[in-house]
This record gives structure tokens, C-alpha cells and sequence, in this order.
């Protein structure tokens, strides 16, 4: 069948990749065991996130690399340096004013795979508190989840990869509740954030109190009206995540959509993802767009009846293929895989990203068959 024989024909690229990835990170999981990585510093060492920015949104992706590495390789240093990220994250569940969209991404990945790969009560405690957090942010008039604390009516797409924490709390305790919020909130996100030509919305403001969209915003994009392409990554991933954790056909549908304009915007750019697919044609890329959508084109290809798999497959291994090629850093004096991430358009870009690295790894492993779910 054609997924299987693709991965075939790939598979010496497959695990030369992985082989290198466990080289170097194997080494990091001990020289960066307590740190909170971002990014890394001008001697390419991984920066740390502890102390004042212990609640930055990007903060379980170092845990939730690690867990990914241990239950593929069984490797300890993977599951210590896990556990002592989860032991530095309690600090950002002290303060509920600082809890928001991003609970997923901080505690999800962490908390949620240690529950899930050694059955730690605590860390499902944990991951529950952070759902019910993540619940009590839904807006009942617009039927949405709010993003950042500080402007009440706003909504990201990024939230989409929030909402498998919701469907975990949900399956967890045997409560629909959490579900069906998340459910409301990537409906509104399919009729608000993703527009008829498969392109993203970043930013939709709402009225707080009716709830209606009153206008939407270009955020961390070239403009208003523009196609973020991480923006556009979260959204194919999301929904199709989404589709995994409900079987709702209508949000299969509109990750493919998505990736058919990523898709696109992609093969005219050698593969490697520009920052945004409506800005001027310059080499401006993102490197952890494409690691993103390559974990959500392989999702939908396992999804789509058979004579449609190569449509997403083979786009996945083209992309992570050409930032293989052209933005890894294997050498042992650097602490990050994945180079050319970019924050937004116009700030920090082209600079290495921890999850650029995570979703990287996600995705090879992916290709090499691994079932275990992180979202
Ligand atoms: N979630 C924020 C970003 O993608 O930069």
C-alpha cells in the first residue's frame, strides 16, 4: 500500500535522521537538564526560561522532546531531564493570573505524557488543574476560548493545539464538558480564523459580550489579511488533531484545506517555508512552520483513504527532507537541531526555536512509526 511503501523508500533518510537526533540530543538532555531552553545564546548553547519567564508559552516543549526520546530509545537521561522539567514548570501553576491559552503547550506535553507513559498521579493531577484553567477561559456568547490575559476578546488559531488537553481532561474523568468547549472553540475557529481559500487568520477580535468577530488582525504575519504560515501550521495540525479526538469529518476537511494552501505556498519555495505565504517573494522563512505541518500532513495522510495519502505524505517528507538539508545543525558545538525558525514577521527571525526542534523530532518519529500521541 502506498503509505508504507513510501516510508520504505525513505527509510534510510528516516533513520540516519533519527540516529542523528538522538546523537545530539541525548547529549543536551544531560547538559541542558535544568534549563527551560528557547533558543540559545551566541555560543550556541541553549538559553534557559527558568526564574522570571518560568509561565512562557514555549516552556513544555524541552520536557516534551524528552519524553518523546525516552519512549522511543528507553533512554534514562530522557525521562530525568522530563521530570526535572515538570519540577521547574510547578512554579508556573503557583499564580492563576498568569495561566492562559497555552496550557497545552506548557503542561500537556509534559505533565499529560508523564501520566500517560508511567501512569505518575501527580502529573495527572497537574494536567487536570490545567484543564479545568484552559475550560474556564471559554466565552459563552461567542462560544470561544480567549487568548492572551491582557484583551478579553481575542482569539489566535494557535489555540487549536491547545484543545487535545480539553479531550485528555475529557477521557480522563469520563466528563464531556472539557470536549465540548473545545469543540465550540474550533468551530468558531473554522467559520473565523480559516478563510475560503484555505489561507489563516491569525487574530480575530470579538465583541466580549455579543460574542461577533469586529475585526481581524495580521498579528505575528506580514499584515492584515495576510497568510501566517505558523499560524496556518497550527491550524492544519489543530484541526486535524481534532479530528482524531472527535471523528468530526467537518474539521478533516478543513485541515486539508489548509494544507492544500500550505502545501502549495511550500513547493514554490523549494520546499522550505516562507513566514508568511502573502508577503513579498523574499527569503524570509520559518523553519518551524514546515515541522509543524509536516506532524499534521503525515496525520491526515494516515486519515484519507488510500489513493489520497500521497497528496500529504509525500509534501511532509519534501519539507522536512529540504530543512534537513538546509537548516539542521548536527555539529556537536551547537544545542539546537532545527535552525530558520522565526517568531513573526520582522521580529527574530531566522534564529533556532525549541519547538521547531520538538515538532522536527515529532515528525520523524512519525515516520518511523511510533504510536504514542503527545496531544
Ligand atoms: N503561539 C505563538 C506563536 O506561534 O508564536
Amino acid at each position: 500500500m502506498f503509505y508504507d511503501e513510501y516510508i520504505e523508500k525513505n527509510r534510510e533518510w528516516i533513520e540516519e535522521t533519527f540516529a542523528k537526533l538522538d546523537k545530539k540530543l541525548s547529549r543536551t538532555a544531560v547538559s541542558s537538564r535544568n534549563k527551560l531552553p528557547y533558543t540559545v545564546g551566541p555560543d550556541g548553547k541553549h538559553d534557559d526560561k527558568t526564574g522570571q519567564d518560568v509561565n512562557w508559552w514555549t516552556n513544555g516543549f524541552w520536557g516534551g522532546l524528552m519524553w518523546l526520546m525516552y519512549e522511543k530509545t528507553g533512554n534514562e537521561d530522557y525521562k530525568k531531564t522530563a521530570e526535572r522539567s515538570e519540577e521547574l514548570l510547578s512554579g508556573a501553576l503557583t499564580d492563576y493570573l498568569i495561566q492562559d491559552h497555552d496550557s497545552g503547550f506548557r503542561h500537556h506535553l509534559v505533565s499529560g505524557a508523564n501520566y500517560r507513559l508511567t501512569g505518575n498521579e501527580g502529573s495527572k493531577s497537574r494536567n487536570l488543574y490545567c484543564a479545568a484553567t484552559l475550560a474556564s477561559r471559554y466565552n459563552i456568547s461567542g462560544k470561544y476560548i480567549r487568548a492572551w490575559n491582557w484583551r478579553e476578546g481575542w482569539t489566535i488559531i494557535d489555540t487549536m493545539m491547545n484543545l487535545p488537553q480539553l479531550y485528555w481532561a475529557s477521557n480522563v474523568i469520563g466528563d464531556t464538558r472539557f470536549k465540548k468547549i473545545a469543540m465550540a472553540h474550533a468551530d468558531m475557529a473554522m467559520v473565523e480564523h480559516v478563510r475560503a481559500d484555505g489561507s489563516v487568520v491569525h487574530i480575530c477580535s470579538h465583541d466580549p459580550e455579543d460574542g461577533h468577530v469586529i475585526e481581524t488582525i495580521g498579528g505575528q504575519g506580514y499584515g492584515v489579511g495576510s497568510a501566517w504560515s505558523r499560524g496556518a501550521s497550527w491550524a492544519l495540525y489543530g484541526f486535524i488533531l481534532s479530528y482524531i479526538h472527535t471523528e468530526k469529518q467537518d474539521y478533516l476537511d478543513t485541515a486539508k484545506k489548509v494544507a492544500h494552501y500550505f502545501i502549495s505556498g511550500c513547493a514554490i519555495n523549494e520546499w522550505l517555508p516562507p513566514i508568511d505565504f502573502r508577503a513579498p517573494i523574499e527569503p524570509r522563512y520559518d523553519s518551524t512552520a514546515g515541522a509543524i505541518a509536516a506532524c499534521g500532513l503525515i496525520e491526515i495522510a494516515k486519515a484519507v483513504p488510500e489513493n489520497e495519502k500521497a497528496t500529504y505524505l509525500i509534501p511532509a517528507i519534501n519539507i522536512l527532507k529540504a530543512m534537513e538539508e538546509k537548516f539542521c545543525s548536527w555539529d556537536e558545538s551547537t544545542d539546537y537541531v532545527l535552525g530558520m525558525g522565526s517568531e513573526a514577521y520582522g521580529r527574530c527571525e531566522h534564529i533556532p526555536i525549541i519547538y521547531g526542534d520538538f515538532f522536527f523530532a515529532e515528525a520523524i518519529l512519525k515516520l518511523l512509526g511510533s504510536e504514542f500521541n503527545p496531544w
